[in-house]
């Protein structure tokens, strides 16, 4: 895997397939009664959130916990980005405080890549983590939805699944259909004409204005919320249209496959994109999502910050699905990550 995690490409298939794996791991700590592994410990990971975000920022808070690190929250509000400090000063006033990775949203798209391209002296090991860079990408996201699909579908290979609503916005979208089409999906977007992006080129995926024609076929339905923060003209007629013609409610939703998922990346605007009834639907995996970001998010953290370079990386050891435990660094070159891992879970 490259140094940073900035975009769905930086990933290749067999990366994913590892991270995965690695996500499996995690999941497994945190079912543990002391969810805690040293994996991380000495290590310091910097929030850069310029943008709004709940689930995203405590999803990656508590997976940066979970593995012991250290962590700097930068309160863009309370900041001295107030006093006019540019971007480019205020990383690297958090570089030089000795960080080991940054987690940074902003509502630009490329923020993410400049700051990366800001550190990445030789000497520097720092880690950027894209957590959401304007309508551009989100690829801890599209992992996160990866790693649920996987668990309820098995392999992706040959799956279809039609992203629902403003793909034209969309991180999760652009991130998610690249991140299912490499794993084998086929992928279909499905949005009025004003909410798709205006080309498909790059995107592997077809598109559709009619939602009622891909429901019986779809193994997975995915819902966006509506990106009004992103849309500078009224691109639907009204919320109401949108939701009869795009909106999962029960009579779409009984014509869906059995074994269909429905996904939607939240914060959910129930009664648009989603009735309230679909959202609690048995085959809906949303808290699924919300849960197993915290383990994807500790793989990812994990793959990244643990191993930095030959002399600080000597005792990294991730356990395997023997008895996997979760990832773990051994300490001082003698532990073992077992060890590690069972002394800090005495049960
Ligand atoms: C995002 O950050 O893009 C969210 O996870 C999805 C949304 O805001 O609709």
């Amino acid at each position: 895997m490259t140094k940073h995690l900035l975009s769905i490409d930086d990933v290749s298939r067999d990366d994913i397939d590892s991270l995965l794996k690695l996500t499996d791991g995690s999941a497994d700590l945190r079912t543990r009664r002391i969810p805690r592994s040293p994996a991380l410990r000495g290590k310091t990971v910097a929030w850069l959130f310029y943008e709004d975000s709940t689930r995203t920022r405590l999803s990656f808070e508590t997976a940066a916990k979970t593995l012991s690190a250290d962590t700097l929250n930068f309160s863009v509000n309370s900041s001295s980005v107030n006093k006019g400090e540019s971007l480019r000063d205020t990383v690297e006033t958090i570089g030089a405080m000795g960080v080991d990775g940054i987690v940074v949203r902003h509502s630009c798209a490329g923020v993410p890549q400049r700051i990366a391209n800001w550190i990445d002296a030789p000497s520097s090991n720092i880690a950027v983590i894209n957590a959401g860079d304007g309508a551009h990408e989100h690829p801890t996201q599209a992992l996160l939805d990866l790693y649920t699909a996987t668990k309820h579908l098995g392999s992706l290979e040959g799956k279809h699944i039609a992203f629902v609503g403003d793909i034209r916005h969309s991180r999760v979208a652009r991130s998610g259909a690249a991140a299912f089409a490499k794993m084998g999906a086929q992928v279909t977007l499905v949005a009025p004409q004003t909410l798709l992006p205006p080309s498909l080129e790059g995107w592997q995926a077809e598109a559709t204005n009619d939602f009622d024609s891909v429901l019986a076929e779809v193994d997975i339905c995915y819902l966006l919320r509506m990106q009004l923060e992103r849309q500078n003209a009224a691109l639907v007629p009204s919320l109401r249209e949108y939701r009869a013609e795009y909106g999962l409610n029960q009579t779409r939703a009984k014509r869906l496959k059995d074994s269909a998922l429905i996904m939607h990346p939240g914060p959910m605007n129930r009664d648009v994109e989603i009735a309230g009834d679909v959202a609690d639907h048995p085959n809906a995996v949303i808290t699924d999502q919300v849960s197993n970001g915290v383990a994807l998010r500790m793989a990812v953290l994990f793959n990244l910050l643990a191993v930095t370079d030959d002399d600080d990386a000597t005792s990294a050891a991730v356990t395997d699905d023997d008895d996997a435990t979760s990832a773990a660094v051994a300490d001082d070159g003698d532990a073992t990550s077992d060890a590690v891992t069972d002394e800090m879970d005495p049960s």
